[in-house]
């Protein structure tokens, strides 16, 4: 039978871990983050892993965190925003769990970033056009893979958690 986590996805920004931690918290089960587990496991933050070993040492090791942290079959987890990009993720995300994405606008994700020194990704001249591109080249993949997307826009991180559990699945409560 198919892994029963709930997995967060979606683009940086979008709320992830904020809404994970309250879902777990509502659904009696462990919230794990994939970046988190990462950064504890290396003992150096994201944006040193992409500085020594390059954008795709740092998949690889995205991969290695997704594979350990649904392993286990009652999770919340949250995933980083380029977690969807390799094939093997997405068919292990889908044969592990229930996924959810957090629809997000570039406009809310720069609003809640803005401020943002932690993601390799976002220190450019340009974040809007930087995040614009993850868009288009992301979102059809979220879309594609998800089991139920929700739209975050204008909504309290309370208010779309009790949303996404009133769409739940009973075997997931
Ligand atoms: C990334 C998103 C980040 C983190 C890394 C790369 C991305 O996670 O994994 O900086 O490629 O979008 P969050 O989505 O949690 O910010």
């Amino acid at each position: 039978m198919k892994a029963q986590n709930i997995i967060l996805i979606g683009p940086m920004g979008s709320g992830k871990s904020t809404i994970g931690k309250i879902l777990a918290n509502k659904l009696h089960r462990e919230f794990r983050d994939s970046d988190h587990f990462i950064e504890e496991k290396t003992g150096v933050d994201i944006g040193r892993i992409f500085d020594i070993e390059g954008e795709n040492g740092f998949r690889d090791r995205e991969s290695n965190a997704l594979i350990e942290l649904l392993g286990h079959h009652s999770r919340v987890v949250a995933t980083g925003g380029g977690s969807v990009l390799r094939k093997e993720n997405q068919a292990l995300l889908i044969s592990c769990g229930y996924i959810i994405f957090l629809d997000t606008t570039v406009n809310q994700q720069l609003q809640r970033l803005r401020r943002d020194k932690k993601r390799p990704l976002l220190q450019t001249d340009n974040p809007r056009r930087r995040l614009e591109a993850l868009f288009d080249e992301r979102r059809p993949i979220y879309l594609q893979i998800a089991d139920l997307a929700v739209k975050t826009d204008r909504k309290s991180a309370r208010k779309l958690a009790s949303e996404i559990i009133n769409q739940l699945p009973d075997n997931l409560l």
